[in-house]
């Protein structure tokens, strides 16, 4: 394959006193972040939703493969569905499936099988991994290795929570497990596998999140 032409970088260079209050002014709506289990079904505009999905299409990835697709779900019917395939699963998970030290991680969140947020939020983002590269020709199909492919997911991921965030959205990281149902009932094709499932809307009045606390900066910076 022949190399990129190379064109000017577009850089706009800050004054230091402009970057620490970008910075400064990111970190502390970063810092209001939490992960919402009470969503209200409160409409929200779709346009925050893809611009959501334009931003965490705009990371990095491994070869400039972008081994990701954003699924929205608004259809009430197609939320139904995976409410119960979510809840079937984790039901099974927290009663059957997860070792004692799984649960006892899980048990000061409070979280159990009952995932009503899957109904009530307006949408759900269902992100999927896109495994290998799949094309379709007369002399029949061809796979395309993915390098990379769970950490450039995981970046995106985490543009897509932090522009939704941004945009004054509450968000919850779920993983449902096993997850297989997804792919199913969204018809995703085979070299597509579930990464999360993100219920976006505005917080259900009320709504409560656990008192966890953060590490502090010095127990996860070193400088050398
Ligand atoms: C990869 C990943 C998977 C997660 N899966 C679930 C989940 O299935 N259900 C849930 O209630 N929370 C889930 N969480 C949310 C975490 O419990 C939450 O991020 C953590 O407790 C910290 O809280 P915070 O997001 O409010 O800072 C997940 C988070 C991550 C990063």
């Amino acid at each position: 394959m022949k190399p990129y032409k190379h064109v000017p970088l577009e850089f706009k260079r800050m004054q230091p006193a402009e970057q620490i209050l970008a910075s400064r002014e990111f970190l502390e709506r970063m810092a209001a972040r939490r992960s919402v289990r009470f969503i209200s079904s409160e409409p929200v505009p779709f346009e925050l939703i893809e611009n959501a999905i334009r931003c965490a299409s705009l990371a990095p990835s491994g070869a400039n493969q972008q081994p990701w697709k954003f699924v929205v779900v608004k259809d009430p019917e197609i939320k139904r569905k995976i409410r119960e395939a979510a809840e079937a699963e984790e039901r099974e998970s927290y009663e059957h499936r997860m070792p004692a030290d799984w649960l006892e991680a899980l048990a000061p969140l409070g979280t159990d099988w009952h995932k009503e947020f899957l109904e009530t939020a307006p949408y759900l983002i269902v992100v999927f991994r896109i495994d290998f590269g799949l094309t379709e020709s007369s002399e029949g199909e061809t796979k395309t290795k993915h390098y990379y492919v769970q950490e450039s997911v995981g970046i995106a991921t985490g543009f897509l929570l932090a522009a939704l965030h941004i945009s004054g959205l509450a968000t919850l990281t779920h993983t449902p497990s096993p997850m297989g149902f997804l792919a199913e009932i969204l018809g995703r094709p085979k070299n597509e596998r579930p990464f999360v499932l993100i219920p976006v809307g505005l917080p259900a009045p009320g709504a409560t999140v656990p008192a966890i606390a953060k590490k502090s900066i010095a127990d996860v910076m070193e400088i050398k």
